[in-house]
Order: structure tokens, then C-alpha cells, then sequence
């Protein structure tokens, strides 16, 4: 059969040849209503019956494996689809490293790589979940089709996620696809199993936020498996990462048409003071320093994502070759770190300071710094939109030891510079760095729905160009046929 094509034919697309395999197609046609009910209570609220020009997967041929059409979501067809099996490929890093690359589950690491596939499919119906209100305050059709397509290819993401339960892990694999569409974000009782997906999304400029810094901690994670000696959940988090790419692309051009639209405003404005936040807001758009704030809130929500600097976790999935780092297989040394170090920050005696920890250990603070750097990236692109336009203001990611709730820093108090702060100090100034509740007031206060085509709403600019190539005035979502 041809890996590149899927075959559409069945409820499930697939190109893992599903027709073949009884027991699985079974396993998943029955977990198919639960998903769909789940999809229908969490998933977008208000547009379910909408037209959205989506883009569906049909094949995982790199060079053109979507086709874009007007989808009802709940008819979206959500598949399994593996990026294509490398012949003879071998385990690339820990202790397995050069033995050929695992096809079925090796027994004595079958828990640790359940968990690892468990956390990383609870992470994608809660992000669902969290922005499942967005749609009714849309600053455009344009930007309410992106939230559609991330919200969708989430969705797909959790049936990547359980197709990898229900074939490869038994009884219990099946309970853990079912456990997964009964957590929900924010529940205090039952909630997703990691911290930044139990946060709210209120607003669009946090949507933005969230896909260009979570999202990419999600393409750090997935990187990361895709490493994988087994080889199965490293062509599922190949192809996934090719869905990524566009919401993280959300994320950074969302982010960047708030910032334009905002300093252009200024100018026309004459305002060059970028902290008179009074008179800027009065434009009807988003100064500057609370975009920083919110910068600030979900940069270091999603620095928890990383886990603890030192991390016995990290070391035993590494060791077994089941995780590995951020594009292991451009990295040169051993890839089995028996030795050698890597600097950690750490606080000592009242200080934040590197100290070096064995590689091994160290891999989720590896991971982290990596992550960070590619975070850097989009940031230098808003400034240089900021700076274009002739504004002196400078975005700048806040020091990792700000605001964390996991780690090392966990229990200090640390300004956006790295400096610790008594807890009074910290009190007094949070609202420097973070969203205070007047900032989300007034955010929230700009949040009015633009449905018209063609248009956006005051604190936003539109994209320069169209999704598919479409001209400015595309309907991306016919509401009306709703
Ligand atoms: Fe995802
Ligand atoms: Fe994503």
C-alpha cells in the first residue's frame, strides 16, 4: 500500500491500513461517539453548524498532503496518519542506540512509554477545551478559521495519540483513550494532567500567546518523540509536527498584527510615548506594555510545561531510548551521556547561578534552553515590526526563573530581570509584569465580534496574505448557513 495516500473510505481515515486490522478499527469505531460527543461539548461553541474552510489531511507527502473546503466540524474527518516508515531505521540515542527501531512496544519499558504518550494526548483535546468560547468574539472570519483549523487538528492530535493506545497497549490502553476524553481543563475535580492547560483563554491577544508559546512547547515535546526508538510514535509526532507548524504560525502572526496595528495607531496618533497607556488605549487597540504583560503570563506558563531543571524522569525515558533531545539526530556526541555535563540554573545561596549536572539529568532544562531560543526567533520579528514603525519599546521574553510554579524557582519570588524579590516586594509589583485585573478588563472590553468579511476589528491589522491564497474579502466561515 501506498504510505503517502490515505484511504477515506471508512469511518476512520487512515493510512496505517486499518481495514486489516480488525480489532483496532473496532476499538476505535467504538471510541469514535465518545469522541464526538466530547467534540460536541467542548469543542467550539456556537459554530458548530458554521461552513469553515478547513484544510483536511489526505495525504503525508510533504510536498502537498491538505486539500482546503467548507467542513461543518463535526463532519471533519478526523484520521490516523503516520509520516512514512524509514527502512531499516535504528534507535538513535541511550542505551538501545544502533539496534533496530522498535515496531511493537519492548516490554520493559512498556509503562514509561504509555505515560509518555498519555501526557502528551491529554494535552491536545484540553487546549480544545480552553478555547472553545473564542469563536463568539472573532476579531474577523479570517482569524475565527485559523482558531477552527487549530481547534480540529487538536482534535486530530488526540486520535493520533489514542490510535497508539488502542493498538499498542492493550486493555489498558483503551482505558487511558477513554480516561482522555473525560478530563476537562480547568475542572478542579477532574482536570487535564498538566498546569498550563487547566488556564483559561479569555481573550484573542492569550489565543495568540498561547499558540506561539505553547503550541511550540508542544513542537518541542513532539520533536522530542519523534527521536523515538519506537518507531511507531516517531512517525506520529513526524506528521503532527507538519499540522504544528500553521499554529504556531497563528501564534506569531496573531501577536504581530496586534503590534502593528497598535503602533500604527500610535503614529497616526502622534503618540510616541508607548507607556502613555491612556491616551494609546483610547485608539481602541493594545499598548505595548500590557502585550509584554501577557508575553510575560503565558512565557512562563509554558516554562512549567518543561518539568523539574533535574528530572530522573527525563534521564530513564533518554536512557531507554523512548524521548530523546530537541533534533537528536543533528546533535554530535554519544547520545548516551553516561558522562558529561550540562549547566543548570539553579538558586544558590539566594542567587540564580548556572552549576553543571550530568547530561542526563539535565535534559528537560536542555529541552527548555532550546526552546527558549526558538521562542526568541518571533519575538525579534515583532520588535522589528515595532521598530519600523518608529516606536522605542522592545518585547523581550522575562528572565526563566519569573513566575514559575515548577522547578527550581518555584518557591522564590523573581522579577522579569532575575532578581529575587521578597514576597512584599513581589505583591507590590506583580501587576508591573503581569496582566493586572484592569489590563484584562479592558482587553476583554475590546473583544467584539467582527463577522463581515474583510473586516477586523480596531486592535488587530490584517494578514498580508490570505489562507490558501484566498483574496481579502474570502468568507473563511459562513455563519450564515449556520
Ligand atoms: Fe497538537
Ligand atoms: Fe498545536
Amino acid at each position: 500500500m501506498n504510505i503517502a495516500a490515505v484511504d477515506y473510505d471508512g469511518l476512520i481515515p487512515n493510512n496505517v491500513a486499518l481495514g486489516q486490522d480488525v480489532r483496532v478499527k473496532r476499538a476505535l469505531e467504538k471510541w469514535h461517539p465518545g469522541y464526538i460527543n466530547w467534540w460536541n461539548d467542548m469543542g467550539p461553541e456556537g459554530f458548530q453548524e458554521a461552513l469553515v474552510y478547513l484544510r483536511t489531511a489526505v495525504s503525508v507527502d510533504p510536498k502537498g498532503w491538505a486539500k482546503f473546503d467548507y467542513v461543518r466540524m463535526p463532519e471533519y474527518r478526523w484520521g490516523v496518519l503516520l509520516a512514512p516508515q524509514h527502512e531499516g531505521r535504528k534507535i538513535p540515542f541511550g542505551t538501545h542506540k544502533g539496534e533496530d527501531a522498535w515496531q511493537e512496544v519492548p516490554g520493559e519499558y512498556r509503562a514509561m512509554l504509555r505515560r509518555l504518550v498519555v501526557i502528551q494526548g491529554d494535552t491536545e483535546p484540553a487546549s480544545v477545551e480552553q478555547q472553545r468560547h473564542l469563536g463568539k468574539t472573532a476579531p474577523s472570519l479570517y482569524d475565527m478559521r485559523n482558531l477552527f483549523q487549530v481547534n480540529v487538528e487538536e482534535g486530530r492530535h488526540l486520535w493520533a495519540m489514542v490510535y497508539l493506545l488502542q493498538k499498542y497497549f492493550g486493555t489498558d490502553g483503551r482505558e487511558e483513550a477513554e480516561a482522555l476524553l473525560q478530563r476537562r481543563s480547568g475542572d478542579p475535580d477532574t482536570p487535564r494532567m498538566l498546569g498550563a492547560f487547566n488556564e483559561k483563554t479569555p481573550d484573542w491577544l492569550s489565543f495568540f500567546m498561547f499558540t506561539y508559546f505553547t503550541d511550540r512547547d508542544g513542537k518541542m515535546q513532539l520533536e522530542a518523540l519523534a527521536q523515538s526508538g519506537f518507531d511507531p510514535l516517531s512517525r506520529t509526532c513526524r506528521f503532527m509536527l507538519t499540522e504544528e507548524a500553521h499554529h504556531m504560525f497563528v501564534g506569531e502572526t496573531g501577536v504581530t498584527r496586534v503590534v502593528q496595528r497598535t503602533c500604527e495607531a500610535m503614529k497616526q496618533a502622534g503618540i510616541d510615548d508607548p507607556y502613555d497607556i491612556a491616551r494609546v488605549r483610547k485608539l481602541g487597540v493594545i499598548d505595548l506594555p500590557t502585550i509584554q504583560k501577557k508575553a510575560n503570563l503565558h512565557f512562563s506558563l509554558t516554562l512549567d510545561l518543561f518539568g523539574n531543571e533535574i528530572s530522573t524522569n527525563a534521564a530513564n525515558a533518554f536512557h531507554a531510548g523512548l524521548k530523546g533531545r530537541f533534533r537528536e539526530d543533528r546533535l554530535k556526541d554519544d547520545h548516551q551521556l553516561e558522562s558529561g555535563t550540562y549547566p543548570v540554573l539553579r538558586l544558590i545561596d539566594g542567587k540564580v547561578k548556572n552549576e553543571d549536572a550530568p547530561a542526563l539529568s539535565a535534559l528537560n532544562m536542555r529541552l527548555r534552553d532550546d526552546y527558549v531560543v526558538d521562542c526568541n526567533i518571533g519575538v525579534g520579528r515583532w520588535n522589528k515590526v515595532i521598530a519600523d514603525l518608529g516606536i522605542p519599546f522592545e518585547i523581550k521574553l522575562p528572565h526563566v526563573a519569573f513566575h514559575r510554579h515548577i522547578g527550581e524557582f518555584s518557591r522564590t519570588n523573581v522579577d522579569v530581570d532575575g532578581n529575587i524579590l521578597s514576597p512584599a516586594e513581589w505583591t507590590e509589583r506583580r501587576t508591573e509584569y503581569l496582566p493586572s485585573s484592569s489590563d484584562k478588563d479592558y482587553i476583554e472590553h475590546l473583544m467584539q465580534p467582527q463577522f463581515e468579511p474583510a473586516k477586523f476589528a480596531s486592535w488587530i491589522a490584517p494578514p498580508k496574505v490570505g489562507i490558501d491564497n484566498k483574496p481579502g474579502d474570502f468568507e473563511y466561515v459562513k455563519i450564515a448557513d449556520a
